[in-house]
This record gives C-alpha cells, structure tokens and sequence, in this order.
C-alpha cells in the first residue's frame, strides 16, 4: 500500500505506525488497512470514468460512467461510508452485504444485487429498500423479480448478466463469461435475446442495460474488449428487434492486481480509456447512442490497501528441502493461496536483517498440509519464533472468505490512518463462537 515505510530500526510502518505498535496494540493475526490508500484507488478509480471535459452523462455530474464497488471482496460498515463519502456506489450479492450496506447509509438508489440464486426474501428487501438495479441471472428470476417487484407495486430496474464466452485468461474458479458455468445467461443459442424479450413483457421490471463479468485477476483487456463488442452487438439486436436502446451497460469487475512483483497492473485509466474506445467504436458503427457505462472492481480497489500481518511461531528446516515457517494464522484467514494456488510474497517487517536468505514456506497453524500461505518465498535465515512476517495484498477476500476452522477466531480488520489505528472489524472472541453453539 502507498504508506508503508520502515523506520530508522527497520521496523514497518503503515500510516505513519509501526507494526510492533499494531501488533502490541491490536495482536496477531491481524489485517491493516491504509485508509488513505483505499480512498485515493477509489477516487483514482472515479477520475478514470470522469467523462471528458464538456460531456455530461445523463445523470449529471460530468460522469458518463459509474463505478460499483464490489462489496464480497471486503465489506464493512467502515468501507460503506469510505464508498458513500468518496461516490461510488456498491455492488451486494446477498442479503448480509445489502443490510451493511444499509446499515451504514449508502443510498438504495446506489446499490445493485447480484447473485445467481437470489431468495424470494433477498429480493423482496431489496425491491422493497429501493436498490437502483438487480442483476437477473435466469430465466426463473426474471419472472420472480417481476412477480414481487409486482406484488410490491413497484418498477424495479433491471438488468440481465449474460455470458459472452469469452476465455479469460485466469484461475478456472474466477473465470465467468464461458458458457459451462453458472452465472449468467449465454448469448449463444440466442438466450440472452430470449430473455430480453421476456422482460421487456413483464409488468414491474424495468429492463436498463446489459451486464457482463468475464472474471477475475486479468491484466490484459482484450477480454474485456471482446465482452464490450458483444454486449452492444446484443444492444444492436434489441434495438432492430424491439426498437429501444437500452441505456446502460455493465462490464463487470476483474481488473488484476500485483500479488508479487511478477505482476504487471493496469491502471484505473486505461482500463477506463480501454473500455471507452471500443464500447464508442462499436457503438458509432451500430449507430446506436453510446448507453452509460458502470464497473464493478473489487480486488483492485481494496487488495492492495491492507496486510496481513503474523507472528512466527515453529520455525522447522527440513534439511535439503526448505524451511518450513509456521504462523499465528493459515488458511482460515487467507484461503486462496489453498484454493486458487495464488502467490503472495512475504516479508519480515519488525526488524532488519542482515542473515542470508532460506528458502521458505510460510505455513499456518491447521490440521491441514494444504495450509499453506506463501508456498515459496525467501525469508532471513535468522528468522525466529516471535518475529513479525506480514504478506502484503490481502485485502480483497482474505477476511471475507475466513473461516473458523479449527474454531479459529476470525482476525481483526484495523484501519490505519493520519498515525491512528482503529479496528473496524474487530476480532473474534471464544465468546462468539460459543454465542453460536446453543447445544
Ligand atoms: N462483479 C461481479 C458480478 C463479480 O462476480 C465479481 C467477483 C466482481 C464484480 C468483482 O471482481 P474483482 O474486481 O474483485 O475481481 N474469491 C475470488 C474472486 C471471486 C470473485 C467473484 N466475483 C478470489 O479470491 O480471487
């Protein structure tokens, strides 16, 4: 994150606090967060959609696209006002994440829900608290949202999520705009102008653009391009077929982020320029109006802001193979390293070294040999039990994917800003475990 140092003894530092401080303060494992990274990606991210000096989009402000923080990467009642007071707006995939949002009083007209088996109840809270849009996925929501926004007496704004079939270049799990997946319905086959058709009939929807999410951790925007070009070739299809131009279109989240330095980003404006130039292309040479565009990054806006950071406990080496470094935490509170064989590096941040570099493995603490946080990664050979390693770029689900293996306690989330820490997730408690066990 941008305001991480180390200080005259080499120890880190994260806005203007080093990590010993944290630790003490806040224990381990624990993830720390840069408030002040989070608003600036998220304005960074704003800017990027600003339109061009003059334009105005239809909903004022100078912007003619908007941008939907998504919510499952890390949410909070602190990052909903962070969101709320930087102007974004949230993209919610479950009940649980709509009332944090609305907890924390983000606008209904600036939410949208998602999800490809939304409940009759989430649906109906979200009709019923006014979110600006849902995001159908079948053919059987479509009918039910138009059931209850019905019953309800209201117009929900709609969109439909379909799937381009386009291969992102990502792990198979986070890749979502082939065909054989469940999101989503296919362009192919003529579906997705299938379903069009059907909620342009239906009383109590009203159907304002197209939406694509091809996946997740992509550096390269020529999926995105292909999802564009397709997603107005429907637009295209629609306004021949039913004479109406659906006013928006959503590209979905995806954007990478750098986990090592192997990582090789793009910035909030060119994937904004990417975007502009071919959804204005295809839509000049459709000649249709060019509708207003939204994105939905997640990772990209809070990844980068926090860490995670461990004490060392067991340090073993295994003569000939590696040394194997066991921390306060694992899997339960980052499983993607387990999951997704994603790469993460690591460093020792409450002090400096000198000694030559082992070959490690940061391991967790559960019963488990998958429990793996960092598989390979170069830590000082003088590494002992009590030192602080923090692995960087955990922000985007990390916490929101925790667990309580084990009965793990689930660490806190401490934001860190102007030299002052506060948790804004706190830790969990025996307490709260046993809270759930009524047995
Ligand atoms: N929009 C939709 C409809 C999505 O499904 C997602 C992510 C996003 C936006 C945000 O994507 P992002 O910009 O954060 O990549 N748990 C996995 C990622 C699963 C993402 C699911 N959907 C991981 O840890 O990498």
């Amino acid at each position: 994150s941008r305001t991480v140092g180390r200080n005259a003894d080499g120890v880190a530092t994260v806005g203007g606090i080093d990590v010993k401080t944290l630790a003490e303060e806040f224990g381990t494992p624990g993830y720390f967060l840069d408030e002040d990274d989070f608003r600036a990606r998220c304005r960074a991210w704003r800017e990027a959609f600003k339109g061009e000096k003059g334009e105005k989009g239809e909903k004022g402000e100078g912007e003619d696209a908007d941008v939907f923080y998504a919510g499952k990467a890390f949410l909070s009642r602190a990052v909903v006002r962070w969101l709320t007071e930087e102007g974004l707006n949230l993209d919610v995939c479950s009940a649980g994440e709509l009332a944090t949002a609305l907890a924390a009083g983000m606008p209904a007209e600036r939410i949208a829900l998602h999800g490809n088996n939304k409940s009759t109840g989430e649906i109906e809270r979200a009709v019923e608290a006014g979110v600006g849009r849902i995001v159908l996925d079948s053919f059987q929501e479509i009918a039910r949202v138009a059931h209850i926004a019905q019953r309800l007496g209201r117009h929900q704004r709609v969109q439909i999520r379909i799937t381009v079939g386009v291969e992102a270049h990502t792990h198979e799990f986070i890749a979502t705009a082939h065909e054989d997946q469940k999101f989503g319905i296919p362009l192919a086959g003529g579906l997705a102008a299938e379903a069009v058709r059907r909620a342009l009939k239906l009383d109590g929807l009203e159907l304002i653009g197209i939406h694509s999410h091809i996946g997740s951790q992509i550096f390269d925007t020529s999926g995105f391009e292909v999802a564009a070009h397709r997603v107005v070739g429907l637009l295209k299809e629609i306004r021949d077929e039913h004479g109406v131009e659906l006013p928006e279109i959503d590209l979905g989240g995806g954007l990478g982020i750098a986990y090592t330095s192997e990582d090789d980003p793009r910035e909030p404006h060119e994937i904004a320029k990417a975007l502009r130039d071919i959804v204005h292309r295809e839509c000049d040479a459709a000649g249709l109006a060019v509708p207003r565009l939204s994105v939905e990054p997640g990772r990209a806006i809070v990844g980068p802001t926090a860490f995670t950071l461990y004490e060392v406990g067991t340090v073993k080496e295994l003569p000939g193979l590696r040394t194997y470094v066991s921390v306060d935490g694992g899997m339960s509170d980052n499983i993607r390293t387990a999951l997704y064989d994603a790469e993460y590096s690591v460093a020792l941040v409450s002090r400096s070294s000198t000694a030559e570099p082992m070959l490690s493995r940061v391991v967790g603490k559960h019963c488990e040999s998958g429990d793996i946080v960092v598989r390979d990664a170069f830590l000082p050979a003088d590494l002992a039990p009590g030192d602080l390693i923090a692995v960087p770029a955990t922000g985007a689900y990390c916490r929101s994917m925790a667990s309580n293996y084990n009965h793990a306690l689930r660490p806190p989330v401490v934001a860190v800003r102007d030299g002052r820490a506060r948790e804004i997730v706190r830790r969990e408690t025996e307490e709260d475990l046993l809270r759930l066990d009524v047995g």
